[in-house]
């Protein structure tokens, strides 16, 4: 994970290494640094916790210099502190890192065996070692010395290095986690992402796996693994510059909730024509007549985006489907045919176990496509067919409007499968995409429950364990739920099958813990609803999500219900995601939980 920033500049450039790491936040947020080279001399601030932190002290202790690499930090080895933070440094060379040096512990004994002192528990300080190692026992100039040094280094990882006395020098490294270079006027960047550099360039050369480059004012020298000197052609990126606002919301996860009726709309109109009421992909996508089965991928949230989708490619399209996290996915003997597909969700495009799951799959011959948000990622750029998602940039860690345009790109793909496999007739379409265009409105009304919403968290929030429940698709949505309210809220919850709850959970109930129950009037209504009744009778509290007719007929004793507008019942969980988002967002703000960017977690991560 982390993020990198690197640029070589015209006057001082430590602001806008600043400018840069605030883009970057995503990409965690435990500790940040800033190192440059100033008339040959290599120095550096850093600081434990968010930028901000960083931002004061570089206030007190500005740091000049034209040459310079910033970094913000998620910690792997070594607590969130200042002498673990990046940039590490020798008085040669100021490195910082992104991802795992597996071999670290091994190349740290054998540096220290031969005089060097380390000052900190990191694995990224190995690579300023090793680097100065070679510049100074064999004499080899910066880019031998730093080329040395990756070949030494297992895992994945990306690097920038400046070097004393070179104040028109910068070396990186791409081995697994994404570098963008960015081409200026008589300046050149390096970031973790196109989104970093937007501010300053929207000229950007991609390295790719292995690649290594060395970087002059005048330009860039970018070589394969092997040390071969190889071209990367130059895009234009279409990453926007402007910084995301909170748009009067308190917290950007408030507005990313808020925003959904419109981005769920924007992604519907990329797939659905809606005089036809019919659906049209993005050409190239699967021959879906002749596929013979579907693996789909994902971590977190975009993972319960995959379960969900389960259920409507079953249903509409009789397509054989199986859905597994994708830090699992590679470790199993995944019985891959011919003929098979791969889809793999993510928001960020960059996530690292979904990208190795990718890697994985198409080393079996499977066609790959995603679900993505971000057109530019590491994800898009290695998938065979993109089904983009129009959620905008989503800045609170926990995903809200990603998830569901996720669902509804989901959704308009199984219907298209269905179509394609006969299974669906025209009919069938029209009156599905019917109801799927009806979901912005269903959206904004669900919006409206807020206010009563923000009273129930108050109790919620003084729970220490919380169950959600739900059957058919409201079961990943349960688990969702689940995974929303400990994100931010940090209260211990569990989603569960309805069905389940008698076999072991049930044992959990007293009149502390609070069930969440997800039931939309559909053909598991009843049942959901007789689970429900199951832990009344036990003492437990039960919160109930159902439409007005749901809530009507489910009987007395409730502890509390939130009213969800009625909804189509295979598309129930895109708009019942609103409450459980919103449930989770008052909870936290209840708690005052840092709602955006809550401990130990990042937007992006880049780490298996
Ligand atoms: C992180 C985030 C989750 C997200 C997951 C997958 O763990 O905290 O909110 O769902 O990564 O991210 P992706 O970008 O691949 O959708």
């Amino acid at each position: 994970m982390c993020g990198i920033i690197g640029i070589l500049g015209k006057n001082d450039v430590a602001p806008s290494i600043l400018a840069g790491l605030k883009r970057l936040e995503y990409r965690g947020y435990d500790s940040a640094g800033v190192a440059t080279v100033m008339t040959g001399q290599l120095d550096r601030r850093r600081a434990p916790g968010k930028l901000s932190a960083l931002e004061a002290v570089m206030e007190e202790r500005p740091l000049g210099g034209p040459t310079g690499i910033g970094h913000t930090r998620w910690a792997t080895h070594g607590a969130p502190t200042k002498t673990n933070a990046h940039p590490h440094a020798t008085e040669r060379v100021s490195v910082v890192h992104n991802g795992i040096i597996e071999n670290f512990a091994e190349l740290r004994q054998e540096l220290i065996d031969n005089g060097a002192v380390f000052e900190s528990e990191t694995d990224a300080e190995v690579c300023p070692q090793l680097i100065t190692h070679y510049l100074e026992t064999q004499n080899c100039a910066p880019a031998e010395a730093f080329h040395n040094a990756i070949k030494r280094m297992r895992g994945a990882f990306a690097f920038a290095a400046i070097f004393s006395g070179e104040d028109d020098l910068m070396i990186c490294a791409r081995k697994g986690s994404p570098l963008a270079i960015g081409h200026g006027d008589g300046e050149m960047y390096l970031g973790s992402d196109a989104y970093a550099l937007a501010p300053f360039t929207n000229r950007i050369t991609y390295l790719d796996e292995g690649d290594w480059a060395v970087i002059r004012r005048a330009g860039v020298d970018i070589f394969d693994n092997g040390g071969k000197k190889v071209l990367r052609p130059e895009t234009i990126s279409s990453a926007s510059a402007g910084i995301v606002e909170k748009d009067g919301h308190r917290h950007f996860m408030a507005k990313e909730i808020h925003e959904q009726p419109e981005v769920v709309a924007h992604t519907i109109s990329r797939y659905v024509d809606p005089v036809s009421k019919t659906i049209k992909l993005p050409d190239g996508a699967f021959d879906f007549a002749a596929l013979d089965r579907l693996t789909i991928s994902a971590c977190g949230t975009a993972f319960y985006a995959g379960q969900i989708s389960k259920y409507w490619f079953e249903r509409w399209a009789k397509l054989p489907v199986e859905v597994d996290i994708a830090s699992e996915l590679r470790y199993r003997d995944v019985p891959y045919t011919p003929n098979g597909g791969a889809l793999f969700i993510s928001q960020s495009g960059e996530t690292a176990d979904t990208l190795a799951a990718l890697r994985d799959a198409k080393s079996y011959g499977q066609k790959i496509a995603a679900v993505i948000n971000v057109p530019e990622s590491s994800i898009a750029r290695e998938s065979d067919i993109i089904f983009p998602i129009a959620a905008g940039p989503e800045v609170g860690v926990a995903s809200t409007k990603a998830f569901t345009c996720q669902l509804v790109a989901l959704a308009c793909i199984a219907i298209a499968a269905g179509r394609a496999r006969g299974i669906l007739t025209l009919q069938d379409e029209i009156e599905i995409v019917g109801a799927l265009l009806e979901t912005p409105r269903k959206l904004s009304e669900a919006l409206k429950a807020s206010g009563s919403i923000e009273k129930i968290a108050h109790d919620i929030a003084k729970a220490e364990d919380i169950l959600y429940i739900g059957r058919g698709v409201s079961y990943p949505l349960a688990m969702e739920g689940a995974l929303k309210l400990k994100e931010i809220s940090y209260i211990h919850a569990e989603g569960y099958a309805a069905g389940e709850l008698k076999h072991g959970p049930i044992a959990l109930i007293d009149e502390n813990l609070p069930v969440v129950v997800i039931a939309p009037l559909d053909a598991h209504f009843e049942k959901t609803v007789s689970n429900m009744q199951e832990l009344m009778a036990r003492g437990g509290k039960a919160l109930l999500m159902s439409c007005k007719k749901g809530l009507q007929q489910a009987g007395d004793g409730i502890w509390t219900s939130i009213e969800i507008p009625e909804t189509d019942n295979m598309l129930a969980p895109i708009v019942y995601a609103v409450p459980i988002q919103l449930l989770a967002y008052f909870t936290a703000t209840t708690k005052g939980t840092d709602v955006d960017q809550p401990r130990n977690l990042a937007k992006s991560v880049t780490v298996e």
